[in-house]
């Protein structure tokens, strides 16, 4: 009885709130924008391509704060967003292009900028607000080829703890979330292309658990954040790895048959 009014308290958590997920139409978006809407969320999603209520592509900054006005205008307020839009991209830097570095940071550092500034300044005329950023934990790690992604990432944490700083004593609450290898379109782009496949069994194998995330793991961390749950969390990037951070395994234990 009692697990079912804590699971109707969570699947209601967020009645009566207005949500905005970019990168909805796919992975980690896709996912976020579903949990939300489950716990009660009006969510309206933008994508660059079809399939959500927007196609919107985070670079254009007239057009991110179109959507925010739109949506305020339909549906009065502004509770919460959840900013998935992103790229993978990258490689060694003595061989990587400055149109590749352009590219991923236009998105997914310049992007954040423009969805973040647009939401702020909404959120500031209501006084309340709450914004989770997908970042990565190659934003606080570096990794292998990682160069413009990481930087871009880095900026990610960055930009989400500077500005719960400005932010905190006008209601606002910025974090972001790290996530490891969680299964979508975009790490498949990455670990199923030729020759990657031994690559792919040792990056999962770094996750302590043993396997790659699920979209929907980084969404339930997604709801909390932006719920009252989370109410005296802010600045907090919220790593969601599966153990990929925590430290080394090197199977001493398995050797040990223990
Ligand atoms: N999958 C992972 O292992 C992983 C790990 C850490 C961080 N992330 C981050 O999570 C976020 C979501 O990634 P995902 O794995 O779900 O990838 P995905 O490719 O499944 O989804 C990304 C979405 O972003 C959209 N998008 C790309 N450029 C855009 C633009 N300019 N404007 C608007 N939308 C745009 C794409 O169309 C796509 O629907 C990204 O920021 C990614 O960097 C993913």
């Amino acid at each position: 009885m009692q697990q079912e009014i804590a699971r109707a308290r969570v699947m209601n958590r967020l009645e009566n709130t207005v949500a905005f997920v970019t990168g909805a139409a796919s992975g980690i978006g896709a996912a976020c924008a579903k949990r939300l809407a489950d716990e009660g969320a009006k969510v309206v999603g933008a994508d660059i391509t079809s399939g959500t209520d927007i196609i919107l592509d985070v670079r254009d900054e007239e057009a991110v704060a179109g959507a925010i006005q739109d949506i305020v205008a339909a549906h009065g307020r502004l509770d919460s967003v959840v900013n998935a839009a992103g790229v993978a991209g990258g490689g060694p830097v003595h061989l990587l292009t400055g149109e590749e570095w352009d590219r991923v940071l236009d998105i997914n550092l310049k992007g954040t900028f423009h969805v973040n500034k647009h939401a702020a300044i909404q959120m500031l005329a209501q006084g309340s607000g709450a914004i989770v950023n997908i970042a990565s934990i190659e934003g606080i790690e570096g990794t292998e080829g990682g160069s413009v992604y990481n930087a871009s990432k880095a900026g990610v944490v960055m930009l989400s703890k500077s500005m719960a700083i400005d932010y905190g004593r006008r209601g606002l609450r910025v974090n972001c979330i790290c996530p490891g290898g969680i299964d979508t379109p975009m790490l498949r782009s990455i670990t199923d292309s030729d020759g990657m496949n031994v690559y792919q069994e040792r990056l999962r194998e770094e996750h302590l658990l043993g396997r790659f995330g699920e979209p929907s793991e980084i969404a339930s961390a997604a709801a909390f954040l932006v719920s009252s749950d989370a109410s005296f969390i802010t600045g907090h990037a919220l790593v969601v790895d599966g153990g990929f951070t925590a430290g080394l395994r090197v199977g001493i234990l398995d050797q040990l048959g223990v």
